[in-house]
């Protein structure tokens, strides 16, 4: 009987249609179909953080400030990270949160003025080294395999002070020296590292807190932090590798521009340059071709002609440079959250939070032209206005990059989260079944994307392991597996619903047919993908007074309840279906 399942499963993929970078996902029935199996073996699951959103101590030891305690100290703000969730104090206590979620991996981010208060290595800080050094061992005393970011935004402020930040040049050596301490220091234990935490985010939405609008600034930081990146992978690959035997990638950003119309050329081109400008900006240079993408050289260069500027803002590399950039990374890591509909157009879009723009016409990418994004029908709104339902964004987004890199390395995806605008609510709603039903669907998505596409992914993190400071907005998005009590002076944290179902999502591997949450997930399916499942993450959501909402799926029964037999009957039919559905669609 397997054999013939498995028989009409081969056939059935044999017929699978897909529209090459991009993947096609426009039958929303296969598309949204569950499938059941396992992860391959060694598979990560973790939770990410970085120092800045968790850490606290921000003034401990001998810490250096960094751009974020600078402008979260200007009168008008809040210095929410003075103690943030106070992981300085508490690390043992996170160790033992990734313990208890059945988790053996972490990803946290080193805070470079903690260890060079100055962002040099003129001075070292020997209470920074101890703390990294503790939560490493703690770790590795647990059997949990760290996964370290060099640069999640905090900037020593002496470096913007003295140099305006990465928008000189001198920024590439400090990054290098600060990248080679790290190695030397914590590299016989760290076996992977990322250089930087989407580029595109601090360069392109942040610009390191400068007034530039247009944009000559942030363009020479990207090139900056781009040749830091490749810096640090060559310092590693030269004088570490042989001894240490781990691998540097860098984390990028991106969503997924999934064409309107898959079989309009204007539509797949635009959804292309969006890409292009998205992820390429960052990731061409690294795995295309050394240097920025042909689109983009021409798209900046005509924008500023029809300003009247005849240089264009985008800087070149060298040929040398191009080699020395060219496959500097032994690994992606991928952020994904959400996803857009991109159609060609000639009509000058506007930024608005109706028209649903993430990185277009809000400024970003100001030299893009001709596109539009939108979501489509059954994207609910997630806790921010940038934030729609979409987790077949990671099959779609994984998919494209392979194709149109020809990237064969390793994939992790190193942050995929749910945040809920209500977190100050007391007591809290720690029945956040909107983050089951994300991390169901999101990681199932995870699943298909290895099984059915073929992707090397190895690793997923959840972001993010408690409610932290979500930067210049404090506390008030809440993306936590567990909650946290930021009115309580030892932010005392308590696990959500959610940290039990994440946990057992990778104590399992993935969704294996006997696991008890995959009974649970087909009861939830349906539900999971409406858009009730998602409105308490919303503001302005009044919680039902019984904290009950009538339409919610019953709890799962135990595994127990459903006969082995007739479980996996039903299994293999339903798994027949979907996956006749999912390959053989128009
Ligand atoms: C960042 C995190 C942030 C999260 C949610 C990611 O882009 O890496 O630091 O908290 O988005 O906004």
């Amino acid at each position: 009987m397997t054999a013939f399942y498995w028989t009409i499963f081969l056939l059935a993929a044999l017929c699978r249609k897909t529209g090459g970078q991009f993947l096609d996902l426009k039958n929303i029935t296969a598309r949204d179909a569950f499938l059941s199996g396992t992860l391959p073996d060694g598979f990560l699951w973790g939770t990410a953080t970085a120092a800045f959103q968790i850490e606290g101590g921000w003034d401990s030891g001998e810490k250096g400030p960094s751009i974020w305690d600078w402008y979260s100290h200007l009168p008008q703000n809040v210095p929410w990270g003075d103690v943030a969730t106070d992981s300085y104090h508490k690390y043992k206590e996170d160790v033992q949160m990734h313990v208890n979620t059945s988790l053996n991996s972490y990803r946290f981010s080193i805070s470079w003025p903690r260890l060079f208060p100055d962002g040099t290595n003129t001075t070292i800080n020997q209470y920074g080294v101890d703390y990294y050094n503790n939560l490493i061992n703690e770790l590795q005393n647990n059997g949990i395999e760290p996964l370290v970011t060099l640069y999640h935004w905090d900037l020593p402020q002496k470096l913007k002070e003295r140099y305006g930040g990465w928008v000189n040049d001198t920024l590439v050596e400090m990054f290098e020296n600060y990248a080679r301490f790290c190695f030397t220091t914590f590299g016989d234990r760290v076996k992977y590292w990322t250089t930087f935490n989407e580029p595109w985010s601090f360069v392109a939405a942040l610009g390191d807190f400068n007034n530039d609008p247009d944009y000559t600034m942030k363009y020479k930081m990207a090139h900056n932090v781009i040749r830091a990146h490749a810096r640090a992978w060559h310092t590693y690959d030269d004088d570490f590798r042989s001894a240490q035997n781990g691998s540097v990638g860098i984390v990028i950003s991106s969503i997924w521009g999934e064409p309107a119309d898959l079989h309009n050329p204007a539509d797949r081109q635009a959804a292309t340059n969006y890409m292009e400008f998205f992820f390429g900006w960052f990731a061409n240079p690294i795995i295309g071709n050394g240097d920025y993408p042909d689109v983009m050289k021409r798209m900046v260069r005509e924008s500023r002609l029809k300003q009247n500027q005849t240089v264009s803002p985008l800087p070149e590399f060298t040929e040398e440079e191009k080699v020395y950039n060219n496959g500097t990374t032994d690994f992606l890591g991928i952020n994904t959250y959400t996803a857009r509909i991109i159609s060609a157009t000639n009509e000058t879009q506007t930024c608005h939070p109706d028209n649903h723009n993430f990185a277009s016409a809000c400024g970003y990418m100001p030299d893009l032209m001709g596109v539009k994004e939108t979501i489509g029908p059954g994207w609910f709104y997630m806790g921010s206005n940038i934030f729609w339902f979409a987790p077949w964004n990671i099959r779609g987004i994984l998919h494209f990059v392979r194709e149109r890199y020809g990237y064969t390395k390793p994939f992790y995806l190193s942050e995929v989260g749910i945040g809920e605008t209500y977190k100050y609510h007391s007591p809290p709603n720690l029945n956040d079944t909107w983050r089951m039903c994300f991390y169901l669907t999101y990681a199932n998505e995870a699943l298909k994307a290895v099984k059915l596409d073929g992707v090397d992914l190895r690793g997923f993190y959840a972001w993010t392991l408690m409610d932290n400071v979500e930067w210049g907005s404090g506390p008030d998005l809440a993306f936590g597996l567990y909650h946290t009590n930021f009115t309580h002076p030892s932010r005392k944290r308590t696990p959500k619903r959610s940290q039990g179902l994440y946990g057992s999502i990778a104590r399992e591997n993935g969704f294996p047919d006997n696991a008890n949450h995959v009974w649970m997930t087909r009861q939830w399916w349906e539900w999971c993908h409406m858009d009730e499942a998602y409105a308490p993450t919303r503001h302005g959501y009044v919680e039902p007074t019984n904290n009950v909402r009538p339409t919610q799926p019953a709890p799962c029964p135990s595994v127990s309840t459903a006969p082995a037999a007739q479980s996996l009957m039903f299994t293999g039919i339903l798994g027949i279906l979907a996956a006749l559905v999912a390959f053989c669609s128009p």
